[in-house]
């Protein structure tokens, strides 16, 4: 059975990440530590800062380190990007290579500001054309969504919600992100881990809490659909 971290900021120096090779090595080493056998590497992407082409450029610089660290520490890395949201992205075909290597699965991150319909219909228009959307710390966005029905349209939408496990590890956010993950509107854990100390690799400490309050019957089919949709 894998274990899976489905949001990192793993790779070295590309971008508020890990700082450098040293930092990398020491978060694989944390995360192989609690169990993890994989990692998608998602560095962050923002399109008003950066073209996708110079971003895949300094990506691959950063996996060629990473790689060889990550068959040291035993973790499987796959190589993604979180990709910030922007009114248009579904028209910006350069998008799609920011797709987790391998499948259609596409990290990405919300504003974090009110969203709006047309937000939605962007999301909309994304899934039609050929993305599954996978929101990355979807827990964070409701204190901005004064409308809750334009977060219940959005949980609505046929795509994946990523959870980080810090969410579950503090009495705020753990009573929402529980219900979701018990309605099935929440799917994925990960770290969305930046560094070894401030916000480090805990993908262990969140899967404990899942078990605890929702059941081995319950964190072992969470596995199972996280190795189906990255095709392990
Ligand atoms: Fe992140």
């Amino acid at each position: 059975m894998s274990m899976i971290d489905f949001h990192s900021h793993i790779l070295p120096g590309i971008d508020d990440g890990s700082r450098d090779a040293a930092m990398t090595r020491a978060m694989l080493e944390m995360s192989a530590a609690q169990g993890v056998t994989h990692m998608v590497a998602t560095p962050h992407f923002y399109a008003d800062l950066d073209t996708v082409d110079r971003f895949l450029a300094r990506r691959e610089r950063a996996i060629e380190t990473a790689v060889p660290l990550a068959q040291e520490a035993g973790v499987d890395l796959f190589v993604g990007a979180e990709a910030a949201f922007f009114d248009g992205m579904s028209a910006a075909e350069e998008i799609e290579k920011l797709k987790i290597e391998g499948t259609d699965l596409l990290l990405l991150e919300m504003p974090f500001r009110a969203w709006s319909a047309r937000d939605v219909r962007e999301l909309e228009r994304l899934l039609n054309g050929g993305y599954e959307l996978i929101l990355a710390h979807m827990e964070r966005f409701p204190e901005f969504q004064r409308d809750k029905g334009i977060l219940e349209a959005v949980l609505d939408l046929p795509l994946l919600v990523q959870i980080n496990a810090e969410a579950l590890l503090s009495w705020g956010p753990r009573h929402q992100v529980l219900k979701w993950f018990k309605a099935g509107k929440a799917h994925l854990l990960g770290s969305d881990c930046h560094n070894t100390d401030r916000r480090p690799p805990d993908l262990a400490e969140g899967r404990a809490v899942l078990l605890k309050k929702l059941g081995e019957d319950f964190l072992a089919g969470m596995d199972d659909f996280a190795e189906e949709i990255l095709g392990l």
